[in-house]
């Protein structure tokens, strides 16, 4: 290749290998993982109780991944007498739409939407698998938006319950990326999980992720070394290797714009502007009122203390604390402003509030 792209040329090999649902046939570092939850799922294929799981790690550790993989696995196996239900709870935050993605699943069938009640279609869900003669694996993978939206209980709970009335077995694995959920005595009768760990990736584990993407979906030397390298640091400081998979490809798609053969520097600063400006459209778009104000408050403050900020932020919108705290909060998850507390010696403990500038959001 020529250090010149010509327009038809591109430097991509394949640009799905970088898209977001991609599942890689090398799935490194969780061996250990998917062995745990192959042997969770093992007994289902014989028909018999599989074990429940919990899956917890933080984002971008491959639970989504391992579950797919593993599901890919099973339908290789035949002859099976396990049916696995696939469930994003991100997408999927009701009880009803839990059971009848699961019920979907099962029977190729959509119950009804309304008119029918919840026992009802955990009544079908039970007979058809006593018909069918199957045992079923349920996941909810990102179940903490059922923990938050307190049905995370009621619906394990109704799954392990149910094959106190039918002959049946069924097991269930949740995946949560924040943290282990909490079980109180009711549900911990039904529900003894093994726990699998995600572990948050390694720097070298991060690089060769990366590299190994980057010798499979673009020609050779469009990167090196040095570049991945780079990259590699930033999906470390934001600890989700997706920001990495992406980053490269903008890095990418920069050195196309510029007709260049291989990626520079250059190409990954572009590449983290243009993924900043992204995220902070994304967010513009869903921002509140309070919440503009108050960004922009902390913009003007650069570093303040919590309690000045709040005063500035109650003078200029009149609203309370708790608008604030949401508020600061949501500025907080998104990551467009820092807090920290600090220790100022008998004045006890500060939260100090820190406004980001906007290519290192
Ligand atoms: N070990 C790995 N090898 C190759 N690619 C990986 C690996 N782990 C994660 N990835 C890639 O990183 C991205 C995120 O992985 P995945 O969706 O499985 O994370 P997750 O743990 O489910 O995150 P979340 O908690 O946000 O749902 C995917 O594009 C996946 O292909
Ligand atoms: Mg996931």
């Amino acid at each position: 290749m020529k250090n010149f792209l010509t327009w038809e040329q591109t430097l991509f090999k394949d640009r799905d290998i970088f898209d977001s649902g991609y599942v890689p046939d090398q799935f490194l570092y969780r061996e250990a993982q998917m062995k745990s939850i192959g042997y969770a799922i093992a007994p289902g294929i014989e028909g018999k109780q599989p074990q429940n799981v919990v899956c917890v790690g933080p984002p971008g550790t491959g639970k989504t991944t391992s579950f797919k993989k593993i599901i890919e696995q099973a339908e290789q196996v035949s002859p099976s007498n396990l049916i696995l239900a696939y469930i994003n709870c991100r997408y999927t935050q009701t009880h009803y739409s839990v059971l009848a993605e699961v019920y979907k699943q099962i029977t190729g069938i959509e119950p009804p939407t309304s008119g029918i009640a919840m026992k009802k279609v955990y009544e079908k869900i039970a007979r058809t698998l006593v018909t069918k003669n199957k045992s079923m694996f349920v996941i909810l993978d990102d179940a903490d938006f059922l923990i938050s939206r307190k049905i995370f209980h009621d619906i394990v709970n109704n799954f392990l319950r149910l094959h106190e009335e039918y002959p049946l077995s069924i097991g269930l694995s949740t995946v949560h990326s924040t943290q282990y959920p909490l079980l109180d005595d009711g549900l911990t009768s039904v529900f003894i999980p093994t726990i699998i760990k995600f572990p948050s990736y390694s720097w070298d584990e991060i690089f060769d992720i990366l590299n190994k993407r980057a010798k499979i979906g673009l020609y050779p030397n469009v990167v090196k070394n040095e570049i991945l390298e780079k990259i590699t640091d930033y999906a470390v400081s934001k600890g989700d290797i997706r920001f990495g998979i992406d980053l490269l490809k903008r890095s990418v798609i920069s050195a196309e714009k510029r007709s260049s053969t291989f990626a520079e520097l250059t190409d990954v600063d572009n590449a983290l502007i243009e993924a900043s400006n992204e995220r902070m459209k994304k967010y513009l778009n869903a921002i509140t009122d309070s919440e503009m104000a108050l960004l922009n408050l902390a913009s003007d403050m650069g570093t303040s203390q919590a309690g000045d900020l709040f005063c500035a932020f109650s003078k200029r919108t009149r609203k309370g604390y708790t608008t604030f705290h949401k508020s600061l909060n949501k500025l907080v998850d998104a990551k467009l402003v820092d807090s920290h507390i600090e220790n100022r010696g008998k004045n006890g403990r500060t939260r100090i509030i820190t406004a980001k500038q906007l290519s290192t959001c």
